[in-house]
């Protein structure tokens, strides 16, 4: 039906053999849906998707999400432009950091799509770290500590309490709302999370939104934080996304963190975003 060619021995895959571009028979859908199960994060190249192919592939994987906090482009509210512009040199960028998506929401998104419009020739990777691999490695002390606990998340970014200041370099492309008093709200997640389809359990922690486990303090909570984070990124975890125009990644926000490269001040990057919660098939 396609080809599917693993990417590193613990996640992603290539896959060849499809347009997209066309209608997703039903057949189809299913084996695209499991191989993102089995790899996590799924690339096809070559696919130059307008925002409605987008959209129908995000649909594949579950219902189109919209995000809060983060500004829509003009022409669809379900759709992000992830953009750095070429002149902007020395600011952050959306992603920056290990993490999976709004995980402080109550139902954080199950997965997302990013369809490269404009790359730079080298620079601008993406990585993705498999939080399933990560867990099944983690040594017995630090998985005493995360089984069977929660952990709390905050919507750090576009809160009260943490967000950060007006003048800090962030990529101005990208626009999000800060301040809301709703952002700071503790939601809390299990540390250890199992997928609804394959049934395999992962770490559900991350630097950007994850403030401590529950019962403990941030204090106490730092260090452990710390050495699972160390832990959760290793390479033999990892693959690395060198990104080229017309490619498309799906990946599973659940059982993965991932971390937006920032290496390449001085050429634009645009790749349109879309999210997506899970519906059972
Ligand atoms: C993201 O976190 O969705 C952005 C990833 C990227 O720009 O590579």
């Amino acid at each position: 039906m396609f080809d599917v060619k693993p990417l590193t021995g613990a996640i992603g895959a290539e896959i060849t053999g499809v347009d997209l571009n066309l209608p997703i028979s039903d057949r189809v859908a299913k084996a695209l849906r499991v191989a993102l199960w089995r790899h996590l994060i799924i690339v096809f190249r070559d696919q130059f998707l307008d925002i409605s192919a987008q959209k129908r592939l995000t649909e594949v994987f579950g219902e189109v999400m919209r995000l809060p906090y983060v500004e829509p482009t003009n022409d669809d509210p379900d759709v992000i432009a992830v953009l750095k512009e070429a002149s902007e040199h020395n600011v952050g960028v959306f992603g920056g950091e290990w993490h999976s998506d709004f995980s402080f929401l109550e139902r954080p998104p199950s997965g997302s799509v990013l369809n490269a419009v404009e790359v730079p020739d080298y620079g601008g990777d993406t990585l993705w770290a498999n939080q399933a691999s990560a867990y099944e490695a983690l040594p017995a002390d630090l998985r005493k500590i995360v089984e069977g606990r929660d952990a709390i998340h905050v919507g750090k970014p576009y809160g009260v309490k943490y967000a950060p200041p007006k003048e800090s370099r962030a990529a101005s492309s990208i626009r999000m709302t800060r301040g809301d008093p709703d952002a700071d709200r503790e939601i809390h997640h299990p540390a250890v999370i199992e997928h609804p389809h394959s049934g395999r359990k992962a770490l559900f922690l991350n630097p950007i939104y994850t403030t401590r486990f529950d019962g403990m303090s941030d204090a106490e909570s730092a260090p452990l934080l710390e050495a699972i984070y160390k832990h959760c990124i290793r390479p033999e975890f990892c693959c690395r996304l060198r990104w080229s125009p017309g490619a498309v990644a799906v990946w599973d926000n659940r059982m993965t963190l991932h971390y937006a490269v920032n290496d390449y001040d001085g050429v634009r990057r645009l790749l349109y975003r879309t999210t997506f919660v899970d519906v059972r098939h």
